[in-house]
């Protein structure tokens, strides 16, 4: 396998007058890679005219401006946005996403995350990932160097150990409190009692947002020479049973790419992107001719209208929990849609990060 630094491939094929390259290159030190019969960076770069653009969830502001500065030096949508997530993987502070992310019922942080790279048509990912705190970077190397595309667990530990990656603790202290806390009040009935006093009889409450708290970040790029990508990553359900796997690192419910059409992803309750596939379809919705966010609605219609679980219903029949998706077309258009009013997405586009409001479906 030819292995090249970028850098030189570029300088070489400037030089050589390179126009084509027909053998896939896999480039190291998380650069691009090429598919089979893709014109060479160097013919993309000559023919880049495009405005780039990203599209986040509202959790993205450093992610996006990390991703579109990569993409800004001519870098493929791919290596901006995976720079981008790992801000927020490597980030405490964010508790729904890497290092730090909320753990599952055992106290255990286990992370998923997807990649997909719109020009050579292929996609990695790696869920139930325990001590590692950058899932996509493993997920983009199994899109790179396995002939899978999901590994899983104890299989997805070890293939990051075999490429380098450190096993580290990703519970913060305040994950653990939130997760001790959450554990205290779960059951009135059982072992474990919140902080009290000898005077209390009814000790404990239910923290409902500690129990259904969903995270994640999505970015989905267009770089300079009209290629999409994206990437999805997160700690998954709060407090979740051990190897429980969401929406982000299953390809076509948590993020989807088409390079000929658009891109898209989803935050929010994963199990509703599983049955529905939501990314895929808004792509194809897109394909259809809908713009992103008509496309992002109709994910959340199709959500909610084909909910048929009343724990999962308000008392008007609607879908409670929270799903918010985002897309970009290739055309460098973007919107973003949520169940609920409220929820925002962001926006680069090459210059500044803006925040907008998502479409929706209800209103509280
Ligand atoms: N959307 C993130 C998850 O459900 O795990």
């Amino acid at each position: 396998m030819n292995k090249i630094n970028r850098r030189e491939f570029i300088k070489t094929t400037a030089l050589t007058g390179a126009a084509a390259v027909t053998s896939s290159i896999i480039c190291t030190g998380g650069a691009s890679v090429f598919g089979r019969n893709l014109p060479s960076l160097a013919a993309q770069k000559q023919a880049a005219v495009g405005k780039p653009i990203a599209i986040s969830s509202g959790n993205g502001t450093k992610a996006l401006e990390k991703a579109m500065e990569i993409i800004n030096q001519g870098s493929d949508a791919l290596d901006g946005v995976v720079a981008g997530v790992n801000i927020v993987e490597d980030d405490p502070n964010d508790m729904s996403v890497g290092y730090g992310g909320l753990p599952n019922e055992e106290g255990i942080v286990e992370l998923d995350a997807a990649v997909m790279h719109g020009p050579s048509y292929r996609a990695g990912s790696v869920a139930a990932l325990r001590n590692v705190k950058n899932p996509s970077k493993v997920a983009r190397l199994v899109m790179e160097r396995t002939d899978h595309v999901l590994l899983v667990g104890e299989g997805a530990l070890k293939f990051a150990k075999a490429h380098g990656f450190k096993e580290e603790d990703l519970l913060t202290e305040r994950a653990r409190e939130a997760w001790l806390k959450c554990k205290e009040n779960l059951n009135k009935e059982d072992d474990w009692l919140p902080p009290h006093s000898i005077e209390d009889t009814d000790i404990g409450e239910i923290y409902e947002k500690y129990l259904r708290h969903y995270g994640t970040i999505h970015i989905s790029a267009l770089d300079t020479y009209g290629n999409l990508s994206c990437v999805t990553t997160t700690s998954g359900l709060a407090f979740k049973i051990p190897g429980r796997v969401g929406d982000s690192p299953i390809i076509g419910a948590g993020l989807y790419c088409d390079n000929e059409v658009g891109s898209a992803g989803s935050t929010g309750r994963g199990e509703a992107n599983l049955l529905n596939l939501s990314s895929a379809m808004i792509v194809e919705w897109m394909r259809q001719g809908k713009s992103p966010e008509e496309a992002c609605l109709l994910a959340c219609k199709r959500v909610n209208e084909r909910c048929r679980e009343k724990r999962l219903q308000d008392d008007q029949g609607r879908f409670k929990h929270g799903v918010t998706f985002y897309a970009i077309n290739k055309r460098g258009e973007y919107g973003g849609a949520s169940i609920w009013k409220g929820d925002t997405y962001l926006i680069h586009d090459g210059i500044e990060v803006k925040r907008k409001e998502c479409a929706y479906l209800f209103k509280k």
